[in-house]
């Protein structure tokens, strides 16, 4: 097979993958932005053979291949730092178990968990104000999009005024649309307000976790080296939103559409079911990137060289009907539960894990509580959704909240 053009104009990413899956294999040979080849795996067996590999076979860090990784990210690549940064997500093994040990020193599950009535609280307050901008409202600007900001900026401490600019800069560079000069100023731009950010906490701590991370720098035994504390914030403050704002998004779409599944307020297990297969079919992380595979490897019978990227796509094994039946796209909440790969798999899953469960639940059950009779003001092909190979969601989604 020729390999196939990414980003496709005027197709949903999510269009593509499954394009690539039912018509191109398990694993697909692609063309990235300035003409830079790559591969794509896109269905469950071949997305889970990669990721429960990671680290043995697959390597997250393009610092393995010197040769190779400067001519295997696109040079106009808005997405350069994710891929490059000094983060979580460009490490392997010991190195980055270190640093995810470090960070679990003071993201405790513990700590999510005493989360749970702000959460509910800033959920609350946004709901409340809802009603108040008229009709239809937009739920993304009005609601999946503050609710996570709100949250994991109060967790790190960052301040509300500085809040909004989090949410541009991570916007400018995750969108194909932005040009590399933006997406790079945009990237530092964060850093270097990252690094003004953790000098503020070190003079006045307060009770959050970036207190928390400079208290655990300042411990005896291991600790975090200044850039590591940079790159940590950069990378949970980023994931920590983007992920969450389209999957509340793409799960009212889901919802919306089929108005029986939507459970009682109260029914905690059944929202819990909800959220699992909005991870499992609507999740907003199409594609994970990159792995690097340490030495020549077959992938469901297909060839690829040490060194060259394999984008992870987990919404085509998500929606694998090899798996899921023929059924695989459908929405269904009472589907017997199954290992999806929403949060990803093996050394890399989702560090944000329970949190983002936690806040799903919450911003929800309190959203179709409050509002029952909510439903979109235009119909589902009319959405506009975000231009990324990474995460999807709309853009705006407007909505009529009904009668309480
Ligand atoms: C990693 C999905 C929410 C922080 C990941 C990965 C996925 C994912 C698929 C694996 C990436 C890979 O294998 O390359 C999601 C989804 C979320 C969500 C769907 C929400 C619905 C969060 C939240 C946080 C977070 C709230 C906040 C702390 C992280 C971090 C990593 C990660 C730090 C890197 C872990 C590592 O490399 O060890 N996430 N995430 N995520 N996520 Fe999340």
């Amino acid at each position: 097979m020729e390999p196939q053009q990414i980003p496709v104009p005027g197709e949903r990413t999510s269009q593509t993958i499954r394009r690539f899956r039912d018509h191109g294999g398990p694993v697909v040979p692609i063309e990235l932005p300035g003409k830079v080849n790559a591969w794509m795996v896109t269905s469950y067996d071949s997305v889970s053979e990669v990721l429960l590999n990671d680290g043995t076979l697959f390597s997250k860090s393009p610092l393995n291949f010197p040769a190779l990784h400067d001519g295997t990210i696109p040079p106009d690549w808005p997405i350069r730092q994710l891929i490059q940064g000094d983060h979580l997500l460009t490490k392997d093994g010991a190195d980055h178990r270190r640093l995810r040990g470090l960070i679990n020193r003071a993201f405790t599950p513990a700590r999510v968990a005493s989360m749970e009535p702000r959460i509910q609280e800033l959920t609350d307050g946004l709901l409340d104000r809802l009603a108040g901008e008229g009709e239809p409202v937009d739920l993304v600007r009005h609601f999946s999009e503050p609710l996570p900001i709100a949250v994991i900026c109060e967790l790190f401490g960052v301040p509300e005024e500085e809040r909004y600019q989090i949410r541009e800069w991570t916007n400018t560079m995750l969108f194909h649309t932005a040009t590399p000069e933006e997406a790079a100023a945009a990237g530092g731009q964060m850093l270097a307000y990252l690094g003004a950010f953790v000098e503020r906490k070190r003079a006045e701590p307060g009770d959050d976790l970036t207190s928390g991370l400079i208290q655990a720098q300042e411990d005896d035994g291991d600790r975090l080296s200044d850039n590591e504390m940079l790159w940590i914030l950069w990378l949970v403050l980023i994931a920590g939103h983007e992920t969450t704002v389209h999957l509340i998004a793409n799960t009212v779409v889901a919802l919306c559409a089929d108005p029986a599944q939507i459970p009682a307020a109260d029914d905690r297990d059944a929202w819990a079911a909800v959220v699992e297969e909005a991870l499992r079919s609507r999740n907003s992380v199409l594609n994970v990137l990159f792995r690097y595979p340490l030495q020549d490897v077959q992938i469901c019978g297909t060839k690829i060289r040490a060194g060259e990227p394999i984008s992870v796509a987990l919404h085509g094994a998500g929606t694998d009907p090899a798996r899921y039946g023929a059924g695989a796209e459908r929405f269904d909440a009472s589907r017997e539960p199954d290992a999806h790969v929403g949060f990803g798999r093996g050394p890399h899953f989702c560090l944000g894990a329970p949190l983002a469960r936690l806040e799903m639940r919450i911003a929800l059950s309190s959203l179709f509580g409050r509002y029952p009779g909510l439903r979109p003001a235009i119909d589902a092909d009319a959405i506009t959704y975000t231009p990324s190979l990474i995460t999807e969601g709309p853009m705006e989604l407007p909505v009529v909240l009904g009668p309480r």
